[in-house]
């Protein structure tokens, strides 16, 4: 048999999480195939070497955006992901074929007899059938096949801003004519999908076997309870439920005692003092009760989460709390502070303890009953919030 690989991608600790979990469920699974890491120099030593742990071979790569020499060409079209890094796969020549994974992808049941399909096989774009899904692609590595696709890129840019619209361009054929490099749906079932046709899901869900965590939300960013090792599931995500528990699972069993806090934060995150996600997680003792330390860190995982819009309205993040910890806070102010006092602490916390605040100080101003002018006044500032640095991801929020 010709040599063949599962090949993923992760650019930073958090993703590396990702990237261990599916080397995991690939494992479970019992693929006779090499896993394949490719890693940018923003994925920290620790990681590293856990990541040599489970893969066979990890490569580093440098980040294909507008800062990489093949990337100057094309620096009109700013908005050109990292993802584009991901095109680095075809030059793994010492294989004959692999399958490109997203690293938030998970292996639910052996899927080896992929790597007997053609390049460009891929399974269909939910919100777009006519186009591919680039989470998951059979390709043949080939260091022309780069090149040209590289050229490709610099001529026409990528209509989605990452590697998805680059590659639907440059195999555009793959719309309408070799029937047999549409994958089935079941190598690449969005799991997150808001428009998932549920029936089908339902109707199909043990033929499932490769879920893909596409769009914001990722498991590592769901809520879970380290006591339990419980994930809590977003009412939208019921139907893939027992997915994000294997998700979970997995991690616990073979990821989690590995991490260590040297792990760094995700790029987003670097104007927080806060330890990123893996180094947080590293703290997490699973299934003990949990001490203070630890809420603390889960505090912190919770916040990211905040961040990137999974938001636990109806628990813990409901508005009941977020009133009561507003509450709180205002009245453990200690008596006697000035206006500029109280400036300069506003301006020194976080943009979403800011925004918290301002619209309590609304809410105090207007309909709530009996607030205390003294307390209303304490939060107003007319000072701007500091602003974090821009966000560099540029993805689609779907
Ligand atoms: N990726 C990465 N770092 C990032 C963003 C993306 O390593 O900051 C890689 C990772 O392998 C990821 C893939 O690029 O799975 C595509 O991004 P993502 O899965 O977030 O896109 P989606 O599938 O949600 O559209
Ligand atoms: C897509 C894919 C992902 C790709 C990204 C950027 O939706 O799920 O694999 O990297 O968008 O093109
Ligand atoms: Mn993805």
């Amino acid at each position: 048999m010709s040599k063949c690989a599962w090949v993923t991608l992760t650019t930073n600790d958090a993703y590396s999480l990702g990237a261990m979990v599916l080397a995991h469920s690939l494992k479970r699974v019992g693929t006779v195939h090499d896993l394949v890491v490719m890693i940018t120099p923003t994925v920290s030593e620790a990681m590293r070497s856990r990541l040599r742990d489970v893969f066979d071979l990890v490569q580093e790569v440098n980040v294909l955006d507008s800062k990489d020499a093949a990337n100057l060409a094309i620096l009109a079209r700013p908005e050109l992901g990292i993802t584009f890094t991901k095109l680095h796969c075809w030059k793994l020549v010492q294989y004959q074929k692999c399958v490109f994974l997203d690293s938030d992808t998970l292996v639910i049941q052996n899927s080896d007899e992929l790597m007997e399909r053609e390049e460009l096989s891929a399974a269909p774009e939910v919100c777009w059938p006519d186009c591919f899904n680039s989470g998951v692609f059979v390709y043949r590595p080939n260091e022309a096949t780069f090149n040209s696709i590289i050229e490709f890129a610099a001529k026409n840019g990528s209509f989605d801003g990452g590697d998805q619209g680059i590659l639907n361009s440059y195999f555009s054929q793959w719309a309408h004519t070799d029937i047999s490099k549409h994958l089935p749906y079941t190598y690449n079932t969005a799991a997150f999908a808001v428009y998932s046709y549920l029936p089908a899901f339902k109707e199909f869900k043990n033929k499932i076997k490769i879920l893909h965590f596409a769009g914001k939300m990722k498991p590592w960013l769901l809520n879970f309870n380290s006591e339990t090792k419980v994930a809590q599931i977003p009412p939208m995500f019921t139907h893939a439920g027992d997915f994000i528990q294997l998700w979970w699972n997995i991690f616990c069993d073979n990821v989690h005692q590995k991490l260590s806090d040297q792990m760094l934060p995700h790029a987003e995150y670097f104007f927080q003092e806060e330890a990123g996600l893996a180094g947080a997680l590293a703290q997490v003792r699973l299934g003990e009760p949990r001490s203070t330390e630890q809420e603390a860190y889960e505090a912190s995982m919770r916040r990211q989460c905040w961040e990137v819009g999974n938001i636990d309205y109806t628990g813990r993040d409901s508005f009941d709390n977020i009133w009561k910890k507003i509450t709180e806070t205002l009245e453990t102010k200690p008596d006697g502070k000035s206006a500029d006092d109280e400036n300069a602490s506003i301006t020194s916390i976080t943009p979403p303890e800011i925004e918290i605040k301002q619209t309590a100080t609304k809410l105090l101003t207007s309909n709530l009953p009996t607030p205390s002018p003294a307390k209303s006044t304490t939060i107003t500032t007319n000072k701007q919030a500091p602003q974090p640095p821009a966000r560099q991801r540029s993805k689609k929020s779907k």
